[in-house]
């Protein structure tokens, strides 16, 4: 074989991160700030509506996505990459009901999972080792997020539009 692939294809493997696998990072880092976004949106509507235990749950979930970023922002600078801080839109403040915000949330959360999965699937891809340990952390945290909100849509389903069920969800969620 020539030496030059040899080399090259040694460097590519020395260099901790690829310019693909640092795109997609960053992607994600823009998607985790974006989860955020749309918690404090679903926060806001919930306090306007008087469910004060949603509220303090989306306020929570929010602060929990900025970690997810953050995390991701901190292992680009591990591994000397570039961060690049994005412009986030203007969540929707309008839901029609406590049961629409959280099957909004789980959908969203589904949407976050095949995202990682993407990821993972990705670092495989470029032979990237690190990056594929690292993000195992996402893989398991994903089907804790979405167990969560399902668990909330089930409840919620239940009730139906019982008031007196849906206070008792809303008022256990301020213990979150
Ligand atoms: Fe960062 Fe809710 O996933």
């Amino acid at each position: 074989w020539s030496s030059d692939v040899c080399s090259s294809d040694l460097r590519r493997r020395l260099t901790m991160i690829t310019a693909r696998m640092e795109k997609e990072i960053n992607a994600q880092i823009k998607a985790e700030f974006e989860s955020a976004f749309i918690y404090m949106g679903m926060a806001a509507w919930a306090h306007k509506n008087g469910y004060f235990g949603t509220e303090n749950f989306m306020w929570k979930q929010a602060k929990e996505e900025e970690e997810h970023a953050m995390k991701l922002v901190n292992y680009l600078q591990d591994v000397d990459a570039t961060v690049e801080i994005p412009g986030i839109e203007k969540p929707t403040i309008n839901y029609k009901s406590i049961l629409d915000v959280f099957e909004k949330g789980l959908e969203h959360e589904k949407y976050i999972t095949s995202r990682i999965n993407n990821l993972v699937m990705i670092s495989d891809e470029e032979g990237d080792y690190a990056t594929n340990d690292f993000l195992q952390w996402y893989v398991t945290e994903q089907v804790e997020e979405e167990k969560t909100f399902r668990n909330i849509v089930k409840r919620l389903k239940m009730v139906g539009d019982h008031a007196n069920g849906i206070f008792m969800i809303d008022s256990k969620l301020e213990e979150r």
